[in-house]
């Protein structure tokens, strides 16, 4: 049931000033990609390289999320749908306490993924797109559910029974195919260096 009779609550303290503290700039890296594509891969590469540079960041990953927040959801278009807004409202609060955000989700579909853009400013979310080949997904297959999928197990898989839409126009768009993870992870922070992000 929506909850009435509630106000939104001021903070002291905001969002700028818990950046400052940080020496950073928020911002949330929203990773897309199929199953097996290497979103979370590249997002824990990216995340330790942070660390290293001694920024205050935090990852969202997908299997992990759905085994506590987002539990109980499956993945019928509807649950995908509210998986990412559930997602896209933890990430904006992250974001609201000065972090570098990264949700590595399928969010196979653009509206949602727009979505979570909306409710961000301007420059913080930056959509990057694991481009990785259906073929070479399935190739890899690290959890075996592709071959579930095309045995007529998983009715509704990513790529095989359900829709991925590919974004358009991502600002950064990684061919995993033929670099190492270190490299696709260098890619997504030499970003963040040239739009200020980090230092
Ligand atoms: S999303 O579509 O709602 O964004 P999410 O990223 O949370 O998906 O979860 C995807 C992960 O759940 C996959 O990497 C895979 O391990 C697992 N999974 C289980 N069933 C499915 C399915 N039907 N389609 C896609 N992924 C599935």
């Amino acid at each position: 049931m929506k909850t009435e009779n509630t106000v939104w609550h001021p903070q002291h303290i905001d969002k700028k000033q818990r950046a400052e503290l940080k020496k950073q700039k928020p911002a949330l890296l929203w990773y897309t990609g199929l199953s097996g594509s290497g979103k979370s891969t590249i997002a824990n590469a990216v995340d330790a390289l942070l660390f290293e540079r001694q920024c205050h960041s935090y990852l969202l990953d997908g299997d992990n999320v759905r085994h506590g927040l987002n539990g109980d959801l499956g993945f019928s278009d509807q649950d995908r749908v509210e998986n990412i807004r559930r997602i896209s409202e933890v990430a904006k609060l992250f974001v609201d306490a000065g972090l570098i955000v990264s949700t590595a989700f399928i969010s196979p579909f653009r509206a949602d993924r727009a979505l979570a853009e909306s409710k961000l400013n301007q420059g913080e979310f930056i959509e990057v797109f694991i481009d990785t080949p259906i073929e070479v997904c399935e190739q890899r297959d690290p959890k075996g559910l592709y071959k579930l999928a095309r045995a007529g197990e998983i009715k509704d898989f990513t790529g095989i029974g359900s829709a991925y839409e590919a974004p358009e126009t991502a600002h950064i768009h990684i061919d995993t195919d033929n670099k190492s993870v270190q490299q696709c992870a260098q890619q997504v922070v030499n970003y963040l260096i040239k739009q200020q992000i980090i230092q």
